[in-house]
């Protein structure tokens, strides 16, 4: 029949990954190139077809700076779903995804679906990430993994919808 479920989402990652651009690709279909840095954090809405089910994307889009980072429980806190990002063009944002990576896994909700977006994949040239290093990890620790970019679209629907497949409910 026809369902519809509310999923609260987070995005994670060190600032600048891409965390906003990616929802705003996701939500507005649009890119900035001077995205400006997320304050606190923000929260957007978007709704996404899934089979006969409706999915409706509640998302807090958080702050990566560091003086925020104590706030972020309180985003991930009952949230159904998380994207931590890294850029691809960073081993220190890739190390910083590890990180929330291990925090999810200690204070999130077990049941949490989480995808690894390594963003900014357009920038193949300035390349610090390979593919096959995201990958294991992602593995490893029962993620799942999509190279992303913001700019061109590559992947930024997929990982959403794939993560509104992956819900229980969905
Ligand atoms: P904070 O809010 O500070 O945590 O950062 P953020 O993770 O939200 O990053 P944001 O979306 O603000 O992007 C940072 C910069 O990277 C901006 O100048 C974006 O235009 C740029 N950017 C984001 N995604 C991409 C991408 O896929 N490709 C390229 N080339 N640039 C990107
Ligand atoms: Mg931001």
């Amino acid at each position: 029949g026809n369902n519809s479920v509310n999923a609260k989402l987070v995005l994670l990652g060190d600032m600048g990954a891409g965390k906003s651009s990616l929802v705003i690709r996701f939500v507005r279909g649009q890119f900035l190139e001077f995205q400006e840095s997320t304050i606190g954090a923000a929260f957007f809405a978007q709704t996404l077809a899934v089979g006969d089910t409706t999915v409706k994307f509640e998302i807090w889009d958080t702050a990566g700076q560091e003086r925020y980072h104590s706030l972020a429980p309180m985003y991930y806190r009952g949230a159904a779903a998380a994207i931590v990002v890294f850029d691809i063009t960073s081993s220190e944002s890739f190390e910083k995804a590890k990180k929330w990576v291990q925090e999810l896994q200690k204070q999130g909700n077990p049941n949490m679906v989480t995808a690894l977006a390594g963003n900014k994949c357009d920038l193949e040239d300035k390349r610090k990430v390979e593919v096959e290093e995201a990958r294991t990890y992602a593995e490893e620790n029962g993620l799942f993994f999509l190279e992303t970019s913001a700019k061109t679209a590559i992947n930024v629907n997929d990982i959403f919808y794939e993560i509104a497949r992956r819900l229980p409910q969905a």
